[in-house]
């Protein structure tokens, strides 16, 4: 697996080093319908890169193009340097796996593994070592002989993915591979579709809108918003350091503090919250925040710690708990703050912690390091 440094979170075209594929301004409409803005993004020899975001968001439109599936109306592609936009499909070297399988029904899983070397004119021998190989891969040497409908979903799904790399496509496109399974196949299949990445070392363009599928599977992520790039990096930045609200929220769900800045202190903020708590916090990443400016203090549900009234640090908001859920593993709280804002807590569920009761007031307080700054956004 590649690790990619940070230096290279970066969506233009002109990154230096093994890109395989390399988007450039691609743009599609349909009618008056922007399915992508002009986008660039460059991946890497060997990386495992996720385009994750809602629905509708342009991922699988930016996919199709890439597989040659669907025509860009502006922008470019390249393959290996060479320019592969309008190439046709059979001509890119990369192979796709869908949501929804598309076995051939009426051939074996072994002459459906076998079909793109046949198309491709291997020899015999040559076929049969290369199926029988990526069956072993996906761990279904032993259903060779079964047709489509004598497997389940997840059967279905390994082989898809076995006929999909069979002939050792330098660029695996999947989109949305995991979405027809249920929870606890998609785990397995998570994990073994990293397998696979690492025996075969494709360069793998993964699509899903699922976080956890994203954040454990990826080298890095694109995130996509609106037909465009939110944001691009590796899961931890994304996760850490969030560039905007859409960021922040749609990884992991967040608490949004809104407060103002009232001036530095070293290499800090002070900050204004809600009741007029006054906070410290590192200033964001980008962009300056001067005094006056309004800004949230983005803080991850178990990051809150919910202290006792009285034994409290300074820059701790009091609270009421409102609701209390034990949801397995996390218990979750809501707590509300005098001026009506409410907080999502998450702690590790202990019995000691169930103390803590819908109605009674609390003191709620977080490390700096995990509070991150974000500007405050015009609403869209
Ligand atoms: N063939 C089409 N004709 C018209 N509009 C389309 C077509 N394909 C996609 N769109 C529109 O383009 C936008 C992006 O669609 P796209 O399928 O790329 O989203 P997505 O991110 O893959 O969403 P999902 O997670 O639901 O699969 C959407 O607004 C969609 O309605
Ligand atoms: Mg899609």
């Amino acid at each position: 697996m590649l690790a990619v440094p940070r230096t290279s979170i970066d969506s233009g075209p002109d990154v230096h080093g093994a890109a395989k594929l390399r988007v450039k301004a691609l743009e599609k409409h349909y009618g008056s319908v922007v399915a992508l803005r002009p986008t660039s993004l460059n991946v890497m020899q060997g990386e495992f890169l996720t385009l994750l975001g809602p629905s509708g968001s342009g991922k699988t439109t930016l996919l199709m193009m890439i597989a040659g599936l669907a025509i860009p109306d502006g922008g470019e592609i390249w393959i290996d340097g060479k320019d592969s936009t309008y190439a046709a499909p059979y001509e890119r070297d990369v192979g796709v796996v869908f949501q929804n399988y598309a076995l051939f029904p009426h051939l074996t899983v072994y002459e459906n593994v076998a079909f793109p070397l046949r198309m491709r004119k291997y020899a015999a021998a040559d076929i049969r070592k290369k199926v029988m190989r990526m069956l072993d891969v996906v761990g279904l040497p032993h259903v060779a002989d079964r047709l489509p409908r004598e497997l389940s979903g997840g059967q279905q799904q390994r082989v898809a993915l076995a006929r999909c790399a069979v002939y050792g496509p330098s660029i695996i496109l999947m989109d949305e591979p995991l979405g027809a399974l249920d929870k606890k196949l998609r785990d397995t299949m998570q994990f073994e579709i990293k397998r696979m990445h690492r025996e075969i070392g494709s360069t793998t363009l993964y699509v899903t809108h699922d976080q956890g599928e994203a954040m454990s599977m990826s080298d890095r992520i694109c995130l996509m918003n609106n037909g465009g790039i939110e944001q691009l990096g590796r899961p931890e930045d994304l996760y850490f350091s969030p560039r905007s609200r859409f960021a922040a929220d749609f990884l992991g769900g967040t608490n949004f503090i809104p407060c103002q800045i009232l001036g530095s202190e070293g290499d800090r903020l002070r900050l204004k919250g809600p009741l007029d708590v006054v906070f410290s916090a590192r200033p964001p990443l980008e962009g300056a925040l001067s005094a006056g400016s309004r800004a949230d203090i983005v803080v991850r549900p178990q990051h809150i710690r919910i202290t006792k009234v009285g034994e409290t640090p300074t820059g701790s908001l009091p609270a009421e708990i409102v609701d209390r859920v034990v949801t397995g593993a996390t218990t979750e709280y809501r707590a509300r703050l005098a001026d009506g804002t409410v907080l999502v807590v998450m702690e590790l569920t202990d019995k000691t912690n169930l103390r803590v009761e819908p109605g009674q007031n609390v003191m709620l307080g977080w490390h700096l390091d995990n509070g991150t700054l974000l500007p405050t956004e015009d609403k869209r």
